[in-house]
């Protein structure tokens, strides 16, 4: 694969895909879902992820059931096992700061990198779950506090990262002259983040390397997109973009349309409404209220992340058009949940990505090199 260095405009759009390494898939509804949380399930998605043309998988974590998701494997020690199954695809592995400290959580990863030739990234994830922090013992911070949290977390991963005897003196963190040895393998493993609210925009715009954001339409999406890079570029940093979407891929629109119907006619109404009361409370403890699930509807929050809002629903060609519709306003990567996902991925990578590249290359974007 080769890129424009510094014309991200140009580059190929990535693609991601969610590991299910919960149980339940990703939408909280009773419809039948072909996909399995255990290993060897996911060990055969990844390669057939690679194969398909996705870039990255990325793991969940989650300590309790809730709303779902009743069994749920480690995300680092989980994809571990899908890169040690691979040999092309990026995997990134959630941590959530409070169970992780930044002296672990940089060692592990560092360690994972030597022992995949680099194609580890980290996930920090600042936490909306109230319960799970309180069913295992950990402090529960408030919103923005989470995030203060999180950003001591992704400078001290750098600083450890890239320095030797290495000093922090945080409010949650502190480091004093720690030398890793051995560092992770260049380049660094990427740090992503997940999260919409204005502490979690600020965040962005200063550390981290990749910003996750809920489903939504190309105006919404704009709207942070123009929100956080104008902060990064004040701050000298630059940061990518990843959006979440659910894709129903079908041969009609029709077909693809009366899936979405089914899910939500299938949806868990006391689930579905409990995980909206949890995330609400989580993204109201932001003071400017502008969190992930902020304005998310019964509908929407049927999926984890308000995936169906960024409507690669229909047939390939729609699709494709609305990922490049996305790109268009600034977006890199692309991160897919699915209902039944080794076939879907397999319908993905033969059907949309094809179609993507297609649209890219006529507008003399940069398309990827064939392997
Ligand atoms: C792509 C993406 C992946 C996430 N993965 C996890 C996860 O694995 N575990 C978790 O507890 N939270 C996860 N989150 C939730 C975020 O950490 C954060 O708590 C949530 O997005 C609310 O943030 P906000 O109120 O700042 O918008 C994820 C969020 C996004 C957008």
């Amino acid at each position: 694969m080769s890129f424009i260095p510094g014309n991200p405009a140009r580059d190929p759009v990535k693609f991601a895909y969610w590991v299910p390494n919960v149980s339940g898939g990703l939408v909280i509804s009773k419809i039948e879902q072909r996909t399995s949380w255990d290993i060897d399930y996911n060990r055969k998605l990844a390669q057939i992820a690679e194969a398909s043309g996705f870039d990255y998988a990325l793991s969940q974590i989650r300590f309790t059931a809730g709303y779902g998701a009743e069994f749920q494997h480690e995300s680092v020690a989980f994809s571990h096992a899908l890169l040690a199954a691979t040999t092309k695809l990026k995997v990134i592995a959630a941590l959530l700061p409070g169970p992780w400290n930044p002296a672990l959580a940089a060692k592990q990863i560092a360690t994972i990198s030597q022992l995949t030739e680099g194609r580890v990234a980290v996930n920090v994830v600042s936490g909306w779950f109230r319960g799970e922090f309180t069913a295992i013992g950990e402090p529960w911070l408030d919103h923005d506090e989470r995030y203060r949290r999180s950003e001591e977390f992704i400078r001290a991963l750098r600083g450890i990262w890239t320095e030797d005897n290495f000093n922090q003196r945080g409010d949650f963190y502190r480091f004093t002259n720690y030398s890793l040895k051995p560092k992770p393998l260049s380049p660094l493993p990427e740090i992503f983040q997940g999260g919409s609210s204005r502490a979690a925009r600020d965040m962005a715009s200063r550390v981290s390397d990749w910003y996750f954001t809920n489903g939504n339409s190309p105006e919404e999406i704009k709207k942070q997109v123009d929100d956080i890079r104008g902060k990064a570029k004040a701050n000298g940093h630059s940061v990518r973009v990843g959006v979440n979407a659910f894709a129903i891929a079908r041969d009609t629109e029709q077909e693809a349309r009366d899936v979405l119907s089914e899910i939500i006619a299938k949806a868990d109404p006391d689930a579905v409404n409990a995980f909206g009361h949890e995330v609400k409370n989580a993204g109201k403890a932001s003071p400017e209220g502008q969190g992930n699930w902020a304005k998310s509807t019964f509908e929407d929050l049927v999926q984890y992340n308000d995936g169906f809002k960024t409507n690669l629903i229909g047939t390939p060609q729609q699709i494709a058009e609305r990922i490049v519709a996305l790109k268009d306003v600034g977006v890199d990567l692309i991160l897919l949940g699915f209902l039944h996902f080794q076939e879907e991925v397999d319908f993905f990578g033969k059907h949309v990505i094809p179609l993507v590249r297609e649209i890219e290359a006529s507008r003399g974007h940069q398309v990827q090199a064939a392997e």
